[in-house]
Formats: structure tokens, C-alpha cells, sequence
């Protein structure tokens, strides 16, 4: 199946990838045209110790800077909003944001607000943002999200408790820096959760109706590297050659499903996170070997090479047996590196059926372009499968 639809491929200006690249960070900024940074962060990344690493490289430099690490996960969006405040009061010129997804989300928002006047939840959907936001640079501390590379910002609705996007081009990173040294203390619940979500970018994208020539290559790649280099992440996580492969393959998979797209995984993961403040990466990871499961049929040929991929020997088989190998591959994953796809482990009600139904339904866009169409009945048997 070839999607024969005209495509644009979207990237950041530069990506620097590498061991120790964080050093780059005061030469990046200075060559964005200078000005007081807003570095913004949450308190978890401040007390691993990184803020100071690169507070240090920007004081060497004599940067002028203002710490805002005030970010939460699933970010809310008052959060974007009152950042974009101090960003204005403090006179600062551009937005530099270093942690996981949810620190480069809340520096993309804030990047936006600082050229364009409204509140975030003005701009949220596609395509509803007039003009490029301050220059803005990204470091993740997590192989995970993709944040870095892409042009999508995930945020919570404060009111509706309801996730929502700013999707645009404006919130592309000028300069991208992955350092997998910066990933180096990531414990392995974490490193687990982040790893799988990139897996879920990879795999939803790749199977994507909206895939591309771009987000194909970039997605077996980052398939094949997170089943190798996760499992070792997580065991050892100072094995630096593991971590580099985790940062690349996180970041190439932001860099496919930038260019092709997500699907129910995510659509079904959501509800997971804003009802139950359970991690992205773990919602994603409880979600996928289910969704794979339903979506077998729409695509047999693509997840018969995403077994092959993730190592299984799919010689001698039909196509449709290699296809649900790859459920099994996914499966073996998870329970390797410890994380249960079952959610009667994390004490969810099953009465909540219901309510994950109804918040699944209210992502049906992601439902467009999954390979296997889904109604109701189907998002509900999902979750039942699921428990
Ligand atoms: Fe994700």
C-alpha cells in the first residue's frame, strides 16, 4: 500500500546528536541572535543534577538567562501561559527547554505565545498559528517522546480535563541538541516508559494509512534499534552505547510520525493519562500490543516486517502468522523490561469502563488515519481485551 499523496517532510533547522553534545548549547544560542534565554524545565530534571551542567556552560559564556521550572507532566495549560508571562516581563528574546516531553512541549507553547498574543488554548488544532514563534532550542533528557523534532505540542485542557494539540510548523525547533548523556540517570521505569513510547511512534506511524517514503525508512529503523538497545538501556543504564541508540531512535521516530502520523494507540492511551496521571510512555506501552492486535488486518504486510524487525524468525510463515508475531515480539518486550499491558495491574476499575470509553471516543480524529477503522463497540472490546 503507498500513499500516493503529495508529502512534506518536516524537520528542525539542525539536529547535533552525539555524546557530550550538550556543550554546543551557549555556541547554538548565541548564533540564534543572542538575547536573555528562558530556560525552561521541571523540577525533577533541576534535581538530577542537569540544569546546573548547562547553567554552567551558559554562565561561561556569559548568557544571560531565567530559570522557569515550573513544568508538570501532561502539561496544563496555564502552565504554557504563565511562562509565556515571565518570558515577556523578564524582556527574554528566546526559549530553551531541556527535559522530557513535557519541558519541550511547555518551551514550544511558550516560543509561540511570545510572538503571537492570545492564550494557548487559543491556538489549539491544526494549522491555527499565524506567525514563527522566538528562536527557540530543545535537549531532551528522555529517549522517548521525539518533542525535539516534531511540530506537535500535547497539552491538558484545565477545564475540559481533556488532552489537546497545537499542531504547526511554527513550533519547530530552530536547533535540536540529543545528548544521550543527558539520559545517563534516567531510572529504568522511566527509561522503560519513554523507550516505549518512541516504540509506539515508530510502530503507529509506520502502519499509519498517512505513511510516508520519509516516515517509513525512519520507522523500521527506530523499531529495529529500540527491540535491540531498550532491553539494554533499561537493565544497565550506564551502557552509553544503549543510551546513544535509544537517543537516535527516539529521535528519528519523532522525526517519522512528525511526517506520517499516530493513530488509536495514542488515541486510547490518552483517557489512561488524564484519568489516572499514569505516564505517557506507560499508558502507550499498556495500549499497544492491543491496538496491534485489532489493527492486524489493516496492514498484515507491514507488521509481518515489524516482527522481522523487532528479531523474530519469520521464515516459513504466512504473512498473517509473521503479522501476529509481532504482537508476540511486543509482548516478549514488555515483559523483559518489566512493564504489564494488562490494566487490571494498575488499579483501574473496571466500572471506569465507561468513562476510558468516552474519553477514548472524544481522540476519534487519531482514529482517521489507524489502518483498522474502530466504532464504539470496537474501543470498547479494546479495553475490555485490555483488563
Ligand atoms: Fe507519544
Amino acid at each position: 500500500m503507498t500513499n500516493l499523496s503529495t508529502h512534506i517532510f518536516y524537520s528542525p533547522n539542525k539536529i547535533i546528536l552525539g555524546m557530550e553534545a550538550a556543550s554546543n548549547v551557549s555556541d547554538e544560542l548565541s548564533k540564534l541572535g543572542g538575547g536573555r534565554v528562558l530556560l525552561v524545565t521541571d523540577p525533577g530534571v533541576v534535581q538530577a543534577g542537569l540544569i546546573s551542567q548547562i547553567e554552567n556552560f551558559l554562565k561561561s559564556n556569559s548568557l544571560d538567562y531565567v530559570l522557569y521550572d515550573a513544568v508538570e507532566p501532561e502539561p496544563p495549560d496555564g502552565v504554557i501561559d504563565r511562562g509565556a508571562e515571565i518570558f515577556k516581563s523578564e524582556d527574554c528574546g528566546l526559549v530553551l527547554g531541556i527535559g522530557g516531553g513535557s519541558s519541550l512541549d511547555v518551551a514550544k507553547g511558550i516560543s509561540i505565545l511570545a510572538t503571537n498574543s492570545g492564550k494557548i488554548l487559543d491556538f489549539c488544532g491544526i494549522d491555527c498559528v499565524p506567525r514563527k514563534g522566538a528562536p527557540l532550542l530543545l535537549m531532551p533528557t528522555t529517549s522517548g517522546t521525539g518533542s525535539e523534532v516534531t511540530r506537535v505540542l500535547v497539552l491538558t485542557d484545565e477545564k475540559q480535563n481533556v488532552k489537546n494539540v497545537v499542531f504547526t510548523p511554527h513550533i519547530l525547533a530552530d536547533v535540536a541538541i540529543v545528548d544521550p548523556a543527558l539520559t545517563l540517570s534516567m531510572p529504568p521505569r522511566v527509561t522503560a516508559d519513554t523507550g516505549m513510547d518512541a516504540m509506539v511512534h515508530a510502530i503507529e506511524t509506520y502502519v499509519s494509512m498517512n505513511a510516508t517514503v520519509f516516515s517509513d525508512v525512519l520507522a523500521e529503523r527506530a523499531i529495529e534499534l529500540i527491540a535491540r538497545y531498550l532491553p539494554i538501556a533499561w537493565a544497565k543504564g550506564s551502557n552509553l552505547e544503549a543510551r546513544y541508540q535509544m537517543s537516535a531512535a527516539a529521535t528519528v521516530a519523532g522525526l517519522a510520525f512528525g511526517s506520517g502520523g499516530l493513530g488509536a494507540v495514542h488515541a486510547l492511551a490518552y483517557p489512561l493519562g488524564t484519568e489516572y496521571h499514569m505516564t505517557h510512555g506507560r499508558t502507550n506501552a499498556i495500549m499497544l500490543p492491543h491496538i496491534m492486535k485489532f489493527n492486524l488486518s489493516g496492514n498484515p504486510a507491514k507488521y509481518a516486517r515489524i516482527a522481522e524487525l523487532m528479531g523474530q524468525d519469520i521464515n516459513g510463515y504466512s504473512m498473517y502468522e509473521a503479522a501476529a508475531m509481532a504482537v508476540d515480539a511486543v509482548k516478549e518486550l514488555l515483559d523483559t523490561i518489566k512493564v504489564s499491558y494488562n490494566l487490571s495491574d494498575y488499579d483501574i476499575p473496571t466500572k471506569d469502563l465507561p468513562k476510558l470509553v468516552d474519553g477514548g471516543m472524544k481522540q476519534a480524529r487519531l482514529f482517521v488515519p489507524n489502518p483498522r477503522d474502530l466504532i464504539r463497540e470496537d474501543v470498547e472490546s479494546i479495553y475490555e481485551g485490555a483488563y
